[in-house]
């Protein structure tokens, strides 16, 4: 696995990163944008001799009542098939129904027949690409009122049901403890450990909460660079889950390539100091 922070690959880069090979330890995509873009493919097939390629999917919508879309998961195997990414990842979420794709990420209510629901489909899922699907936790905004669970507590669940490997984003438990008034670096305390297999690492974008007057409400852009909070907390959960390979994701109003490697070099020294000191803290 990758020594070196990893940053997420988008298409408006991918020509640079053709011809510059960046310092990065590994490129991070999301199949959706490539699947329809042959010479695009042709670009990654390129760059995945140089580079470990991990496929983070935005369209499987594992957390969807009515499936999971057959035809998008064939297109995702033949990819992966070709690519052999180190990891294939997405989110703890559902984004389509009825056929119908939304360009969002949707919360779940945490029930246990959303567990079984979401084990069946994550088994589905891995059978289909012959490989482990890693589940990322959300950015959340809001509690549904019919969950009987924390997302802490159904992830747990989620992996004691199906063994399966969490992608932990850092970002996302900052911003949701800002967001639902809890204790991001509990989350890390508590989060189940032994199942991580990548960090992930965003900017976010800070708005007025219209529904509480002074208040502000963090959002997940992806449009900036990562908070120093987010850092703080980054160093939290190394200290805790060790080492763990790092992208850094940039998906609105993209930097400059050197902006985004410059953020993964940060993570790394980031990562060396908070393992250093965990090193010195066990002696
Ligand atoms: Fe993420």
């Amino acid at each position: 696995m990758a020594e070196r922070t990893g940053i997420g690959l988008r298409l408006p880069h991918i020509a640079e990163v053709v011809a510059t090979r960046p310092p990065v330890g590994w490129l991070e995509i999301h199949p959706e944008n490539f699947l329809a873009n042959p010479h695009a493919i042709e670009l990654l097939t390129d760059l995945a001799r140089d580079y470990p390629i991990s496929v983070h999917t935005v369209g499987i919508s594992i957390g969807s009542a009515d499936g999971i879309d057959l035809a998008h998961l064939r297109r995702l195997r033949d990819l992966v098939d070709r690519l052999d990414p180190i990891l294939v990842s997405g989110h703890l979420a559902w984004s389509s129904i009825g056929g119908t794709y939304l360009n969002d990420l949707l919360p779940l209510p945490y029930t246990a027949d959303t567990l079984r629901l979401v084990a069946g489909q994550l088994k589905r899922v891995q059978d289909s690409l012959g490989r482990a699907y890693v589940i990322e936790n959300p950015s959340t905004y809001l509690s549904l009122a019919t969950s009987t669970m924390s997302e802490l507590d159904f992830l747990h669940a989620l992996v004691d049901a199906t063994g399966c490997g969490l992608l932990c984003d850092v970002s996302n438990i900052y911003l949701s403890g800002h967001n639902m008034g809890y204790d991001p670096y509990r989350v890390i305390d508590e989060f189940p450990a032994a199942a991580v297999k990548e960090l992930h690492l965003g900017g976010f974008t800070s708005e007025d909460d219209d529904a509480t007057p002074g208040a502000t409400v963090l959002i997940d852009t992806h449009a900036h660079q990562v908070a120093d909070p987010a850092w703080a907390l980054y160093a939290h959960a190394i200290g805790r889950f060790g080492a763990q390979p790092t992208i850094v994701e940039w998906d609105a109003d993209l930097p400059a390539l050197e902006v985004l490697v410059g953020e993964a070099a940060k993570a790394d020294a980031v990562r060396t100091q908070a393992r250093e000191e965990r090193h010195a803290y066990a002696r």
